[in-house]
């Protein structure tokens, strides 16, 4: 990796992100130059493979992804920012603070951590939607649930995907249950108590699915109704949560419109890579139609950008693209690409739990402070 020499004052007129996470190269440099701003974005992923192993003390700083004690979560502040953008950003960190421009380009608002409840219900229910599979709709789910239930939310999440990928990633083997939502929407006088599963998360609860819900987009086709089975399935269940999420399959079937018709709003996460915006016509256009036909308290509460990478123009560009497209819908909150995600699921816990002070954690608490500030503005 080519290293220029160039002395720490070339950081000062890029702001405190590069700043901080200089701090970080520095204490990992070997050769005894400096990188530039410039350089260093290979400088992160030397500090990432070179790891303990280089001898160096370990510094979290380097792993841009275990944010410090009392530093606010800044997505991106999680790579070092292209140069060309960095100019762009005030010189100094105070300004930066209050001129904040979130990576979407707007300002970015404070969202206040909600106050302690009460009492609970009845629930608001959000659907996790997108045909376009690998976007991050489970990952959301189960991240943006616990960090409401972090808030002392009750919150219960819905498995709507054959595949099981949620009950998986919350560390529950999907091929030895007896009892799934496929149950709950088949079977009359069927109580969700006998399928409720409790998490590890404290006021956090699953209805969990696996293989057998393929069967119910067949089966469910000649029933009455067939379109509102999961909002009957779900109403008994409204008084005791103040959340419910469903995670969806990534299809507009029958379990989909299902899923759309229970819900209050849609939450639709959309990968920061080229091909992102396709089909997200079809989508709208079939959240539409279910708002028109079937479920008129349906909107469309928010895009979440996810995977964003802000150390490539390309996820910027993208970003860009969906913000013209959808203007206020996008969240201020966007989710970075971190290998953290991955690991949550093979763990089988929530990031919040996995990797508390990470900063995937820190994005979906803050992720979960926007939607419930979205939720009190109504
Ligand atoms: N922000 C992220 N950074 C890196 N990897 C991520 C991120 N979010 C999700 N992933 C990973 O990407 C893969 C797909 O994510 P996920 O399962 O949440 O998508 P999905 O939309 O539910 O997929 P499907 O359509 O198959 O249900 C998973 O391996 C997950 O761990
Ligand atoms: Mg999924």
């Amino acid at each position: 990796m080519p290293v220029r020499d160039q002395g720490p004052a070339g950081f000062e007129a890029v702001g405190s992100v590069a700043v901080r996470t200089f701090a970080a190269h520095q204490s990992h440099q070997t050769t005894g130059t400096t990188l530039s701003a410039h350089q260093s974005m290979d400088g992160h992923h030397v500090n990432a493979m070179a790891g303990d192993g280089s001898g160096a003390p370990h510094n979290h700083f380097a792993d841009y992804d275990e944010l410090p004690e009392g530093h606010f979560y800044d997505p991106d502040a999680e790579y070092e920012p292209d140069p060309e953008y960095a100019a762009t950003l005030a010189p100094d960190a105070a300004r930066q603070r209050r001129e904040r421009i979130g990576p979407t380009g707007r300002p970015l608002p404070y969202f206040p951590i909600p106050g302690p409840l009460t009492d609970h219900g009845p629930a608001k229910i959000i659907a996790m939607c997108n045909q376009k599979g690998g976007v991050g709709k489970t990952t959301s789910t189960i991240n943006l649930g616990a960090a409401l239930a972090e808030y002392g939310r009750r919150v219960l999440l819905v498995d709507f995907d054959p595949q099981g990928a949620l009950s998986v990633g919350l560390g529950v083997n999907p091929m030895e249950l007896d009892l799934t939502v496929y149950n709950l929407l088949m079977e009359r006088g069927m109580a969700a108590d006998e399928v409720l599963l409790k998490t590890a998360v404290p006021n956090m609860d699953l209805l969990p699915s696996n293989i057998d819900l393929s069967a119910a987009e067949v089966q469910l086709v000649s029933e009455v109704a067939r379109e509102s089975t999961l909002q009957r399935a779900l109403k008994p269940l409204m008084a005791d949560y103040d959340y419910i999420v469903i995670d969806c399959q990534p299809s507009l079937g029958l379990l989909t419109v299902n899923a759309l018709t229970a819900a209050h709003k849609v939450i639709v996460p959309l990968e920061c890579e080229f091909f992102a915006l396709r089909g997200v016509a079809l989508l709208t256009e079939t959240i539409e139609k279910v708002q028109e036909r079937l479920n008129p308290e349906l909107e469309l509460d928010g895009i979440l950008a996810t995977m964003y990478d802000s150390r490539t123009v390309h996820s910027r560009e993208v970003l860009a693209r969906v913000v013209e497209a959808f203007d206020d819908h996008v969240y201020h909150t966007v989710i970075g690409r971190t290998v953290r995600f991955p690991e949550t699921t093979v763990a089988g816990e929530p990031i919040t739990t996995y990797a508390s002070n990470s900063v995937g954690a820190a994005a979906y608490r803050q992720l979960a402070r926007e939607v419930l500030a979205r939720c009190h503005a109504e």
